[in-house]
């Protein structure tokens, strides 16, 4: 039996359908199992990683598990995932462990090593799905607001992050540290480019103060990681991101091209902007 968390999220939601598709047993948890639209062929059981006291049910004779990183509060789960007997875990950290000191997902990697489960590291790129998040400022008035926007990132589709996720969960090799990119050098200016021609409506991206984003990234990041995180993007202006072979070599095909991902949710652009 194969646990799956983060089970509504972008990665998660496609890790569900492709164990399903590959004939896996496959149980879920949500903190609100009503509100989440997943396959009735999946077990959806009520469960937060942050109270490690409701986890006992779902752990149930489940032998792998995919984990969501809750930041600063991963540690309690992870001693009731090991005790209940999980063999495998394979966990979403983050590329930015390696360029950003005291990043959040280094704690959750180290809580994961420390449990004596075997494990697999899965650390994507940015995520593409991050570009939905443009949907409500297209709307206002074509503009979209960001930071550096001529750096470029290879940004990762969620389905690739996910099938990598599925193919390490069924190896189950201990140790193994996935870095996950997608296929192409991007920048923020040539993606909403991209996705204004794909839509067929005038979108144009707008740099703003430095200071501006970093107020966002303190939401969810300290000043110091957010500090790090922006310098490097400032750094990286006119040179192109690595891009990695992992998608392919993990899984036998290639990684979604940027073109795809935004097919994959014209649907869900067009419905959101009443095009
Ligand atoms: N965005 C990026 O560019 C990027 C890059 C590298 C790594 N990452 C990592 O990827 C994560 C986002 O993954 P995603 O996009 O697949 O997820 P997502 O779409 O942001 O959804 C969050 C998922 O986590 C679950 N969750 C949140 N808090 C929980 C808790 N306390 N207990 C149990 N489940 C909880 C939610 O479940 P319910 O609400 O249904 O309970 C939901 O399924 C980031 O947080 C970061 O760690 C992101």
């Amino acid at each position: 039996m194969i646990l799956v968390t983060g089970a509504t999220g972008n990665v998660g939601r496609n890790i569900v359908d492709e164990l399903l598709k590959s004939g896996e047993q496959v149980r879920a948890i949500a903190r609100d199992p009503a509100k989440c639209a997943l396959p009735s062929e999946v077990e959806v059981l009520a469960a937060d990683l942050s109270r490690p006291e409701t986890l006992a049910p779902a752990l149930r004779g489940v032998d792998r598990l995919y984990l969501w990183p809750v930041f600063g509060e991963l540690r309690g789960a992870v001693d009731a995932i090991a005790r209940a007997g999980v063999q495998h875990v394979v966990m979403l950290s983050s590329e930015a462990v390696t360029y950003a000191a005291e990043e959040p997902h280094i704690a959750c990697e180290k809580a994961v090593v420390e449990s004596g489960m075997s494990w697999t590291f899965l650390r994507p790129s940015a995520f593409m799905s991050n570009d939905l998040l443009w949907i409500p400022q297209i709307a206002e008035d074509g503009v979209v607001h960001g930071v550096y926007g001529s750096s470029a990132m290879a940004p990762i589709h969620e389905r690739d992050i996910a099938a990598v996720a599925v193919k390490s969960l069924l190896a189950a090799e201990s140790g193994r540290i996935h870095a996950i990119t997608g296929p192409q050098s991007l920048s923020q200016e040539e993606r909403v480019r991209m996705l204004g021609a794909a839509l067929g409506i005038p979108v144009r991206f707008q740099e703003v103060p430095r200071d501006r984003v970093r107020a966002q990234m303190v939401h969810y990041l300290s000043g110091f990681v957010a500090d790090q995180l922006l310098d490097r993007r400032e750094r990286l202006q006119g040179a192109d991101a690595e891009v990695l072979p992992t998608v392919d070599v993990v899984t036998g095909r290639p990684a979604y091209t940027y073109a795809e991902w935004i097919t994959h949710h014209e649907a869900e652009f067009r419905s959101a902007l009443q095009l």
